[in-house]
C-alpha cells in the first residue's frame, strides 16, 4: 500500500517539501490566487471583526489536499495582525495538551488546528467550551471529592482544516460560524500561480511552458509548484543559460510520466481496473482499493477528487462507474449499455 505521497502529481505535501513550501506561500489576501468569492467574503468578514475591535468567529476550512488550507489561515492571521499557534488533530492527545495551548493564547489569538477531523473524542468534549464561552473546565480531584473548575480564556478563534469534512462530529461543525470550501482552481489561476512562483525561484519561464505546467497540475497549487520545481531542475541541467520554452517543460514533464490532463500511471490504473475487471462498474471503492492495493483513504482523498472533476469517474448509490470521456481518453471504447449504469 501507498499513501501517495511518493508520486510527482500528489497534492499530499511530501517530507523535504516544507520548506521551499513556506518561501512560495503567499502571505496577503491580496496574494492570494484565485478561489474569489472565498476572498471577498473573507474581506468584508475580517473588517468587520477589526472595526469592532473583536476577534473573528471560528472558521473552518475544507478542501484537498494542497488546494491552500494553510496558507489562508496564515494569510487571516497575518491581516488580523494577530499570533497563529500551529497544532494538528492527531498531535493533541490528552485533554491537559490542549489545555496548555489554549491557556497560552493571547487575546485575539487564532488556533490553527490541522486535520481537524482527527481530533480525539475526548478532546472535543474538552474544545468545545472553550471555543463557546472562552472557558476551559478542570478537574480537580478524584472520585466523589472531584470537582469542576472553570477557568476564563482569552477570546481567541480556532481556524480548522479538514480534508474529510464528512468526518467531523456535527456538534464540532456547529461551532465555527465561518465555513469555506476550497474548490479545484481554474486554468488561468494556476497559470498565475506559476508564474508567481516561478517569479520567487528566479525561474525564467515563457508564458507557453508556464500554460503547459499549469495544464498538468491537476488544478492544485501544491502541484504546480512541484511541477515547477521539476522543470527548473531539467531545464537548469539540459539547457542552461535559457528561457524555459514550451518544448523543455514538456520534455521535463514528459520524463515524470505525466499526461496531457495531468494523469500518472496509478490514475490510469485506477480507470482501466474499472473498466477490464469491472466492465465499467459501478464497482465499490472497497473493491477498487483492493485490486489496485491501495488504500481507501488514500483512493478517497487524493485520487478519486481529480477524477471526479474532470468527469472521468462517476460516483452512483451502487459504486463508481468510468464515464465515456474516461474511455476516450484511454483510447478505449465504451461498452454499449454505459449510460444506463451511471444512473
Ligand atoms: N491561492 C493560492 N495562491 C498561490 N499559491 C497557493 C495558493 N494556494 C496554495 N498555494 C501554494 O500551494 C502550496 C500548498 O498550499 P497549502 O499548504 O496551503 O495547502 P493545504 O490545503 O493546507 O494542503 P494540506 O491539506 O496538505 O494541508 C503552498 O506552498 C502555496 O505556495
Ligand atoms: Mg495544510
Amino acid at each position: 500500500m501507498t499513501t501517495g505521497e511518493d508520486r510527482v502529481i500528489s497534492p499530499v505535501q511530501n517530507t523535504e517539501e516544507s520548506a521551499v513550501e513556506v518561501s512560495l506561500r503567499p502571505t496577503t489576501l491580496a496574494d492570494y490566487i484565485g478561489q474569489q468569492q472565498i476572498k471577498a467574503n473573507l474581506q468584508i468578514f475580517l473588517q468587520a471583526a477589526k472595526q469592532r475591535n473583536e476577534p473573528i468567529e471560528h472558521v473552518l476550512l475544507h478542501g484537498g489536499p494542497g488546494l491552500g488550507k494553510t496558507t489562508l489561515a496564515h494569510i487571516i492571521a497575518k491581516e488580523m495582525g494577530v499570533n497563529i499557534r500551529v497544532t494538528s488533530g492527531p498531535a493533541i492527545e490528552r485533554a491537559g495538551d490542549l489545555a496548555a495551548i489554549l491557556t497560552n493564547l493571547g487575546e485575539g489569538d487564532i488556533l490553527f488546528i490541522d486535520e481537524i477531523h482527527r481530533l480525539h473524542k475526548i478532546i472535543e468534549e474538552v474544545l468545545y467550551p472553550a471555543m463557546e464561552d472562552y472557558a476551559l473546565d478542570v478537574v480537580i480531584g478524584k472520585g466523589p471529592a472531584a470537582r469542576t473548575l472553570r477557568l476564563d480564556l482569552p477570546k481567541f478563534t480556532v481556524i480548522g482544516a479538514t480534508t474529510r469534512i464528512s468526518l467531523l462530529s456535527a456538534p464540532l461543525r456547529d461551532r465555527f460560524g465561518a465555513h469555506y470550501k476550497l474548490a479545484f482552481y481554474e486554468p488561468d489561476e494556476m497559470a498565475e500561480i506559476i508564474q508567481r512562483s516561478a517569479k520567487v525561484l528566479d525561474v525564467n519561464m515563457h508564458p507557453e511552458a508556464v500554460q503547459l505546467v499549469a495544464s498538468r497540475a491537476r488544478s492544485t497549487p501544491r502541484i504546480a509548484n512541484r511541477l515547477l520545481k521539476r522543470v527548473r531542475d531539467f531545464a537548469q541541467v539540459n539547457h542552461p543559460a535559457t528561457a524555459v520554452t514550451q518544448p523543455i517543460a514538456s520534455a521535463a514533464l514528459d520524463m515524470l510520466e505525466i499526461d496531457p490532463l495531468g494523469l500518472d500511471a496509478v490514475d490510469r490504473k485506477i480507470l482501466q481496473t474499472i473498466m477490464d475487471q469491472f466492465q465499467g462498474g459501478p464497482v465499490g471503492i472497497q473493491t477498487i482499493a483492493a485490486t489496485i492495493g491501495e488504500d481507501i483513504d488514500t483512493l478517497e482523498t487524493v485520487y478519486e477528487p481529480f477524477l471526479l472533476q474532470l468527469g472521468f469517474l462517476a460516483r452512483t448509490p451502487r459504486g463508481r462507474v468510468a464515464t465515456p470521456a474516461a474511455y476516450h481518453h484511454l483510447g478505449k471504447v465504451p461498452p454499449d449499455d454505459l449510460q444506463t449504469r451511471l444512473l
